[in-house]
């Protein structure tokens, strides 16, 4: 059964949830996702039983707002989609800005959902003002209310209870985390063919973040934090200390999209890091078995 996914998002890890999960320890509390976005590594663990308790969170508040609505509020939500996306017939173009007006007027988590699942890549474009400035996808009404309707059903029903959801940067959510918990992070970076580049709302400096990881490492925190990719010979992101002692794990991400549309074959990599104590949890030997992933163990090539 497909995994519901009803916040389309660019840079979702929807579908390298699987192989992500495969780095999971057998037992912890919670899982955390400071950097939630679509919040996919979340929907997946819910789902596969693989936590019983989460906490997400992203700087983007109307965002927080639409997962706090679509989990505890549902049918709210659903309808509002239901009637937002059919105002749009014989008239969408204009129709999804005047949509964005309202959004960047009210900030209402509903009109965020439309202009996701309508706007050109699912990609969250702000401009300097903190305006939603993504255009609309022509060729596309955006996700049928039918579909927008089971999705939000299933992950209220998979979250409902279960889920604490915040809106603040992502340091204040690590202090929350313990050794039995497990933080997925998957932050946003910039000049990376995969998700950097993209104006997410709000960005991370990455020496504070290299700060808040050695943190975590000296607190022997498990964590796996998606970081950089390559596609091809292309490399992205700045390389993180080696001494932060980071397993990683390259995953086959299949083929990126700039490929696709060029007709090359170019099969996009994405990295995982795992910290030394999740690494002390699992038995790497064992998950990553057949050559599927090339693991450098305690090394870093960037
Ligand atoms: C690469 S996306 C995460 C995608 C997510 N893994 C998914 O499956 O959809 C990065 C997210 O980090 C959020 N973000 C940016 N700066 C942040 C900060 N300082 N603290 C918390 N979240 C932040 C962005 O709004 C964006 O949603």
């Amino acid at each position: 059964m497909k995994l519901p996914h009803p916040i389309p998002y660019q840079g979702s890890k929807r579908n390298l949830a699987d192989q992500i999960m495969r780095f999971y320890p057998d037992n912890f509390d919670r899982l955390i996702e400071p950097f939630a976005g679509s919040a996919a590594m979340t929907i997946a663990s819910a789902f596969y039983f693989k936590a019983t308790h989460f906490i997400i969170n992203d700087i983007n508040e109307p965002l927080t707002q639409l997962w706090d609505n679509i989990i505890n509020d549902p049918k709210s939500m659903i309808k509002h989609y239901h009637d937002i996306w059919h105002g749009q017939h014989g008239n969408e173009e204009e129709y999804y800005y005047q949509i964005r007006d309202k959004f960047n007027e009210t900030k209402k988590p509903e009109y965020l959902l439309f202009l996701l699942a309508k706007c050109v890549k699912a990609a969250v474009r702000y401009n300097s003002q903190g305006g939603f400035n993504q255009s609309p996808d022509k060729r596309r009404l955006g996700r049928n209310p039918q579909m927008m309707r089971d999705d939000i059903l299933r992950v209220s029903q998979l979250l409902k209870g279960k889920i604490e959801i915040y809106s603040t940067d992502y340091s204040n959510i690590l202090n929350l985390a313990t050794t039995n918990d497990l933080i997925y992070m998957d932050p946003p970076y910039q000049g990376t063919g995969l998700n950097g580049g993209f104006n997410y709302s709000g960005n991370i400096e990455f020496d504070n973040f290299v700060i808040s990881l050695f943190e975590l490492k000296n607190k022997g925190i498990p964590f796996i934090l998606s970081y950089d990719g390559r596609t091809g010979n292309k490399t992205y992101g700045s390389p993180l200390p080696d001494n932060l002692n980071l397993t990683k794990i390259e995953i086959n991400a299949g083929r990126s999209s700039q490929a696709t549309l060029l007709n090359r074959k170019e099969i996009t990599y994405e990295a995982v890091y795992l910290s030394p104590a999740l690494v002390d949890k699992i038995d790497l030997q064992k998950v990553t078995g057949n050559q599927i992933y090339q693991t450098e163990l305690f090394a870093n090539h960037g």
